[in-house]
């Protein structure tokens, strides 16, 4: 064989073999890796249910122990949308609501509405904490909606009164950093427990003003503006009256609402 032909055939064996090797690798590590990429997904998940209840500080890094021991007072409720009801027959392991599946019935069409939302997965995860006696005590709503650049994700953290806000959390959003990113900062997310998310009437009235509010006891509807962010502002008041009202959440807090809960116990 000329020494030309054979070199050729030499590279073309070696860069063969390399893509084997890489391709097992690469396989290899994605398979192993799998089960640990779930267990973090799982546990990123529960760390920011926890921020928006205001059991952890949002942005702190609290070792997987905290995470769990905290969560551990937790209980998930797959709720069905359609209803408002539990469906605990429902095996909610490994379900992602993000991702509900595209059997027939696993979403639900909703018309046009301001935060933008098409469809709603027709069964939904919600966190709730219940005392001794089994009252609620705390309520985490996963929340999503149209920002400005992207779809903004996130939890709403409720009294066992259902209207006082204990806290709200975006883990997920492609917001300007300094302007719709602001979403994030401890200060504005700070401005929002004690507010009221319901008007005396059951309406959602909770809404991102421009300029600043008073505090929560003068001004319990109301919550500071993002300042240069206007359509970020106005995309999370339209996300959380979405997911309070008939095609979100209404009609699973109407059921809790029966529920003899005792009032906002803190
Ligand atoms: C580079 C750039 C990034 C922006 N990012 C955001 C954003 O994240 N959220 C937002 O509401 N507006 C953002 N804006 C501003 C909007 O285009 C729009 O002007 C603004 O929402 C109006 O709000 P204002 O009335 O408070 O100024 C951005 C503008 C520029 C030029």
């Amino acid at each position: 064989m000329p020494r030309s032909r054979s070199v050729v055939a030499e590279t073309f064996r070696v860069a063969a073999m390399v893509c084997v090797v890489c391709a097992v690798l690469v396989s290899t590590a994605a398979v192993t890796l799998r089960d640990r990429q779930r267990a973090n997904a799982e546990l990123d998940r529960k760390k920011n249910v926890l921020a928006a209840a205001g059991v952890i500080e949002a942005g702190s890094a609290p070792s997987a122990d905290e995470i769990e021991r905290r969560f551990a007072d937790f209980s998930v409720v797959v709720v069905d949308l359609e209803t408002g009801d539990p469906d605990p027959s429902f095996d909610a392991t490994g379900y992602d609501p993000r991702e509900p599946g595209t059997a027939p019935g696993a979403t639900l069409p909703r018309p046009p509405n301001e935060a933008q939302v098409r469809e709603v997965p027709r069964r939904t995860l919600v966190y709730e904490r219940r005392d001794d006696a089994g009252r609620l005590e705390l309520l985490v709503l996963p929340i999503e909606g149209q920002g400005l650049w992207a779809r903004m994700y996130g939890y709403l953290a409720l009294g066992p009164d259902l209207s006082t806000v204990r806290g709200l959390t975006y883990y997920q959003h492609g917001e300007t950093p300094g302007l719709g990113g602001e979403v994030d900062n401890p200060r504005w997310r700070a401005r929002w427990p004690g507010r009221q998310a319901f008007d005396d009437e059951g309406q959602a009235a909770i809404e991102v003003i421009r300029g600043a509010a008073g505090p929560p006891e003068d001004d319990p509807y109301r919550v500071d503006g993002l300042s240069g962010a206007t359509i970020t502002s106005r995309g999370v008041t339209a996300m959380l009256h979405f997911w309070l009202g008939e095609l979100g959440f209404g009609p699973y807090l109407d059921r809790l609402r029966k529920e003899d809960s005792g009032g906002e116990a803190s």
